[in-house]
């Protein structure tokens, strides 16, 4: 496997390092699964994870995997078929840890994808029920007309968001052919 290569990876060296057993974190698109795996496995029984998608399928797929790799739902798993405009379920609880994967689920039905009104509306919920030196990642796939349309959107609104309260950086691979995925991480200062 390259080091590099595409977000994913810099996602996952990134996270490696900051996530730790007891965290409480969001995985706000969890799709397949894959991604509320890595964050348990880091957080590990005593942190909480919460995983949400709006597709019952990608639900079922999160909670399967899940299971076969040793973590039943309990009160530090809880999984969520909701859209993730609001983190109500929070109450006051704050998150050390938010990824967003956007887009739509590889293998799954392509209609069914982030839009840019839901993401922006889930992120200013986000914010706020991060931790100060808390991290949110939003990985977007720009290959595709609403990805596109995202990113836009995303990048107007990271690049404003206030210097005194969060810290935006953006990555990008400037090489790659096309329209490559790229990431920004938000820190809450
Ligand atoms: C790229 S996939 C996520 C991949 C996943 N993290 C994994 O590890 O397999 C994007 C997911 O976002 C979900 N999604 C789309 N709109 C959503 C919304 N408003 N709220 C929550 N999930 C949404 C889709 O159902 C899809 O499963």
């Amino acid at each position: 496997m390259k080091y590099l290569g595409n977000v994913v990876n810099a996602y996952k060296i990134i996270a490696n390092d900051y996530l730790k057993p007891g965290m409480t974190v969001i995985d706000a698109t969890c799709g397949n699964g894959n991604d509320a795996l890595f964050l348990k496995q880091k957080i590990t029984h005593s942190g909480r994870l919460y995983a949400i998608d709006i597709q019952n399928d990608a639900i079922e797929s999160t909670r399967a995997l899940l299971k076969t790799n040793g973590y039943d739902e309990d009160e530090n798993l809880v999984l969520k078929q909701c859209s993730h405009e609001t983190f109500d379920f929070l109450k006051s609880e704050e998150v050390d840890f938010i990824i967003y994967n956007l887009g739509y689920l590889p293998k799954g039905d392509k209609s069914i994808v982030t839009h840019f009104d839901t993401t922006l509306k889930s992120l200013n919920s986000a914010m706020y029920h991060l931790k100060h030196g808390g991290l949110i990642f939003i990985l977007c796939y720009r290959g595709h007309e609403e990805g596109a349309e995202e990113f836009i959107h995303m990048n107007s609104f990271l690049a404003n968001l206030s210097q005194s309260e969060f810290d935006v950086l953006k990555m990008a691979f400037t090489n790659q052919k096309n329209t490559p995925p790229l990431m920004w991480i938000v820190e809450r200062k």
